[in-house]
């Protein structure tokens, strides 16, 4: 298994002892254990949320599908990103960017800072690999620790209903979303009609 990701964030004491979680590239053995987490965590209905429209039938942006595993080599916590167009700038471009989500820490191991693990790794390697925005619809409350807020967001619009003040971005290029206006569309790969039949079990 490639670790990738190797950060100190503290994790809670009482926790710690028993709970040694490792941020790595989402595995094909991983994917049945996070489908029964995110639905856990979510439940049924996260199909039809807006974000899904952006994300069905396609892959992951390359590199950009963490995992969170514990010592004992269980899934604990999961989040991917897809490349996705944010509107277009002032000349009528499309602005590529990244959509995240779904992120899901499992219950046994919320509260220990898996889910800031996943984050700041998310963000760092999509910052590496050159992105220039990550937006996602989510908890302020959460995702301000992270530097998201609704300010970029506020000419663009999802495939659906979204609540404006969910609606938030970070921008990892100075001014990479200044003058974006209009709706996110899916630009990602499209997953082979084997992969969505995997992806579906
Ligand atoms: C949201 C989630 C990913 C957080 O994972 P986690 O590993 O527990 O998060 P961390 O341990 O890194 O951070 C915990 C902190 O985030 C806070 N937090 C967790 N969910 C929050 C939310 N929805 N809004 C505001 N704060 C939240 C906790 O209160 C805690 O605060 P503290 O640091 O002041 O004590 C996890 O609770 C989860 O999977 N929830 C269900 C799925 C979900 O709602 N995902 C999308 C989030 S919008």
């Amino acid at each position: 298994m490639t670790v990738f990701v190797a950060d100190t964030c503290a994790i809670a004491p009482a926790r710690a002892r028993d709970m040694a979680v490792e941020i790595v590239a989402e595995t094909a053995a991983h994917v049945p254990a996070r489908e029964a987490l995110l639905d856990r965590q979510m439940g049924p209905k996260r199909r039809l949320k807006s974000s899904e429209k952006l994300r069905r039938g396609r892959l992951p942006a390359e590199g950009l599908a963490l995992s969170a595993v514990d010592g004992e080599g269980n899934l604990v916590g999961t989040v991917r990103l897809w490349n996705v167009a944010a509107g277009v700038d002032v000349d009528g471009t499309a602005i590529p960017a990244l959509l995240l989500g779904p992120l899901a820490v499992d219950a046994s191991a919320e509260g220990l800072g898996v889910g800031s693990r996943l984050m700041r790794a998310a963000i760092s390697k999509a910052r590496d690999l050159g992105h220039g925005a990550i937006l996602l619809v989510g908890d302020a409350a959460y995702y301000e620790r992270f530097g998201f807020s609704a300010g970029p967001t506020g000419a663009l619009a999802m495939p659906g209903p979204v609540e404006r003040s969910r609606f938030l971005a970070l921008e990892l290029v100075d001014d990479h979303l200044a003058g974006a206006a209009g709706v996110l569309t899916a630009t990602g790969r499209r997953m082979s009609e084997r992969q969505l039949f995997s992806q579906a079990a």
